[in-house]
């Protein structure tokens, strides 16, 4: 098994000589702009959408959205579930069942994988799968995702690992969830089995996904498990979310450094943030750009400044919180984004006790998603010059769009904005090394259930076939293009 650099490493070759961000992006202006036609005869892009040939493009997955079958995880006890009035928490046509029966099939996944031409799939390991009963560790589990390293690397497909993805085991959320400090032991513990499991097949590792989408949901807003509404658990929940991610970067490094002092090199860490452009609903509002303001602080930028000073600080109503933790400080080789659509913010006359009386919202004005969401092709450029600011090299290790109609044009007009925003930042200076589109076939869609379609390949239920979108096609063409005639990112 040859071990490549890893996706962050990867596209900084050649970048060396020059200082980080600088460097990258003199070296993509020195490219040609216009590199001769592939021999493949893909029909270039425009030249706004020029990437470097070493940019990673992938795809992005998670666990419970797709392997299928799970049933001891909270996602699996929350679709259980009816409310005191007696209906269910997500309606039976909604339940997660067999998912993309991924786990199954995921020799079928990475045909199409190879069909499209990624470099990268990011995909969840499942803790309750691998831990279904507390102390109990099924082995051949952990071989399975071993078996999936393997061959995606096989294929020249780079695995990129997310270690919490939303789902933990029901015996962790008995514990009271990562609002207590052993269910995080417990986590650090399991990070530590498949770090020495697949470490070795790994490069890139994803901690957690959004830490804040997911406190937000289940412990504020309640409508993900464990269906809470509770300010001051949500922070301690955040706290020990960020602790375990520190926990988690030194457990991945140790194990590299151990191995060889070339994989300690090609080592990534980092998580994926949920970015979301905040803006005020009445553009010349002072309130609204107040509250805009201090929810960007709070969404946006409080966990990586915590991973950059150790400082977290959370300033809302009814959320007040500031803890210093010295070892959360560097603990990021990368920085994930996530991002999808912007919101909008407006501050209401009368006081606001809580956040759940705060007005935020999409504002539907224009091309919206199947969700409401805003399509805005200029959010995907906000969100990334926000990170940018961390000094970070940035992966968008997130981005796609709710888009079931055929043919998904919305989609198609997504990801095309996407990558000409990520081609004009990186000529501009910004450091992104790589984009993984979510997702690569519709799947479980949280509280939204079946309802919501971001696959480029279509499932149809209940045979689960997959059958390639208009977007996918356009992907794979884009991919083949840079591939091929992409220009070096040293313009040597
Ligand atoms: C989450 C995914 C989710 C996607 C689309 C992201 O915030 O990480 O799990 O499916 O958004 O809503």
């Amino acid at each position: 098994m040859t071990m490549g650099p890893s996706v962050v490493h990867h596209a900084h070759v050649g970048a060396a000589r020059a200082s980080r961000t600088s460097g990258t992006a003199d070296a993509h202006r020195d490219a040609p702009v216009q590199p001769p036609p592939p021999s493949s005869g893909v029909r270039a892009p425009e030249a706004s959408l020029i990437l470097p040939r070493d940019f990673v493009f992938g795809v992005a997955t998670s666990a419970h959205q797709v392997e299928g079958g799970l049933t001891s995880n909270n996602w699996a006890d929350w679709e259980r579930r009816v409310r005191p009035d007696g209906s269910a928490m997500v309606p039976p046509s909604e339940r997660c069942g067999p998912a993309t029966d991924s786990w199954n099939r995921f020799e079928e996944d990475l045909a199409l994988m190879r069909w499209l031409g990624v470099d990268c799939y990011r995909f969840s390991v499942e803790w309750s799968r691998v831990e279904p009963r507390r102390g109990y560790v099924d082995d051949a589990a952990l071989s399975r995702y071993r078996d999936w390293c393997c061959e995606l690397r096989t294929a020249g497909v780079r695995p990129m690992v997310t270690l919490f993805h939303f789902t933990e085991p029901i015996w962790a959320s008995d514990m009271g969830g990562f609002a207590e400090p052993p269910v995080v032991d417990a986590w650090v513990a399991f990070v530590e089995r498949v770090v020495a499991r697949m470490g070795d097949l790994v490069d890139d590792w994803v901690t957690v996904n959004e830490p804040v989408g997911y406190v937000v949901q289940g412990w504020l807003r309640g409508v993900w498990p464990p269906g809470l509404a509770d300010p001051g658990l949500a922070g301690r929940v955040l706290e020990n979310l960020l602790l375990a991610h520190a926990a988690a970067y030194r457990v991945i490094h140790v194990a590299a450094s151990g191995r060889s002092a070339a994989a300690e090199r090609e080592c990534r860490v980092g998580m994926a943030h949920h970015v979301v452009p905040f803006r005020p609903a009445r553009r010349a509002n002072l309130g609204d750009q107040m509250l805009a303001r201090a929810l960007d602080r709070a969404y946006n930028h409080a966990v990586p400044t915590a991973l950059t000073t150790g400082h977290l600080r959370l300033r809302l109503p009814g959320l007040w919180r500031h803890v210093h933790h010295p070892e959360l400080v560097a603990t990021q080789d990368f920085l994930g984004v996530n991002h999808y659509f912007p919101l909008v913010a407006r501050l209401r006359l009368r006081a606001v006790r809580g956040l759940d009386e705060l007005d935020v919202g999409p504002s539907a004005h224009g091309v919206v998603d199947d969700l409401g969401f805003d399509l805005d092709d200029a959010s995907m450029g906000e969100a990334l010059v926000a990170m940018a600011r961390y000094g970070l090299p940035i992966v968008v290790t997130e981005h796609g769009v709710c888009d079931g109609e055929e043919p998904d044009l919305r989609r198609r007009r997504g990801l095309t904005d996407a990558l000409v925003t990520i081609a004009r930042l990186l000529h501009e200076g910004v450091d992104i090394r790589g984009y993984l589109h979510w997702s690569l076939v519709d799947n479980f869609e949280w509280a939204f259930g079946w309802t919501a379609h971001f696959g480029l390949f279509r499932l149809d239920r209940p045979g689960l076939a997959r059958t390639p979108r208009g977007s996918a096609r356009l992907y794979r063409d884009l991919i083949a293009w840079h591939r091929e005639a992409g220009p070096a990112r040293t313009g040597s």
